[in-house]
């Protein structure tokens, strides 16, 4: 990670991004609030011998401009980056708002999508009206009371400290922004419209988005293949990465190319 990643125009906004691998299908991977692509540092690493994985930081995150409102905003600049780098049909996968925009982008462009991945995350999601309050009033509070929720308790601390100052980065108007989004976000609805392949991953101990909303999406997205990570929390792909990256590189092999 750094300044090193390479960038490309899309929707009117540099976007910075991450990319990996240079065969199989394409994996477009999408952070949640108030990250940036660093958090698929080990999927990327993983999955690179049999895929093309990139990762790239949303609007007003990590390395890249701009900003976006609502998670159809942000669908928009996801499509607008798969466009410009000219990756066609694409596996799309998130974690947490970046699972809502998943969502969003197999529901606005089916066409388009080979497979959905979706981690640490929900249909629906409302957000505890304390995140936001706090966040607005004393960011570094927020930011803490945040990552307390964040990773399981369990977790290592030297982890927990890395996903608070890599949370710490990203400016306190984009984390809210995000967190707004979220709170906006329903596709309850709608999951009976979404065809592609599917995998849902969530930790066993998310307070964030729980199991329950994990249990949801498998249910109601035919055929969707559900995985439970034992000992993790929200941020499972950093908790349990091996776990995540075999779900997802069995996923890949299985359902996307077979
Ligand atoms: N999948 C399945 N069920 C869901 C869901 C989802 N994505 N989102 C909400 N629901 C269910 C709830 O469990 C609840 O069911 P119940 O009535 O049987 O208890 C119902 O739908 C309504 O829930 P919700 O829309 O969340 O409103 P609420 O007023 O009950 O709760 C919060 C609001 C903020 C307290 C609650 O959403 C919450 O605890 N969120 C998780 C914490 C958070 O802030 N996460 C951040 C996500 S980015």
């Amino acid at each position: 990670m750094g300044p090193l990643m390479p960038t490309v125009s899309a929707a009117g906004t540099t976007i910075r991004y991450d990319s990996r691998g240079t065969r199989g299908p394409v994996l477009v991977l999408v952070h949640g609030s108030g990250g940036n692509a660093a958090v698929w540092h080990p999927q990327i690493d993983a999955l690179a011998d049999i895929a093309r994985v990139f990762a790239l930081d949303l609007p007003g995150h990590g390395g890249s401009d701009g900003s976006f409102a609502t998670i159809d905003d942000a669908v928009a600049v996801v499509r607008g980056f798969v466009d410009a780098l000219g990756l066609g049909n694409v596996v799309i996968g998130g974690h947490s708002m970046g699972g809502a925009i998943a969502q969003g982008f197999v529901l606005a462009a089916p066409h388009r999508t080979a497979g959905v991945a979706l981690i640490g995350t929900g249909a629906r999601l409302r957000v505890l009206p304390k995140i936001i309050q706090t966040l607005e009033q004393d960011h570094p509070a927020g930011v803490q009371f945040l990552i307390e929720l964040a990773v399981a308790a369990s977790a290592p601390e030297p982890l927990k400290r890395a996903v608070l100052e890599e949370t710490m980065r990203a400016p306190a108007r984009s984390l809210i922004a995000d967190f707004r989004a979220c709170d906006r976000f329903d596709v309850m609805a709608r999951l009976g419209e979404i065809r592609a392949p599917t995998l849902v991953v969530t930790g066993v101990e998310d307070r964030l988005t729980p199991r329950k909303y994990a249990e949801y999406l498998a249910k109601h997205i035919a055929g969707a293949q559900l995985a439970l990570v034992p000992g993790a929390g929200h941020y499972v792909q950093l908790e349990r990465p091996d776990d995540v990256s075999s779900a997802l590189r069995a996923f890949v092999l299985e359902r996307v190319r077979g």
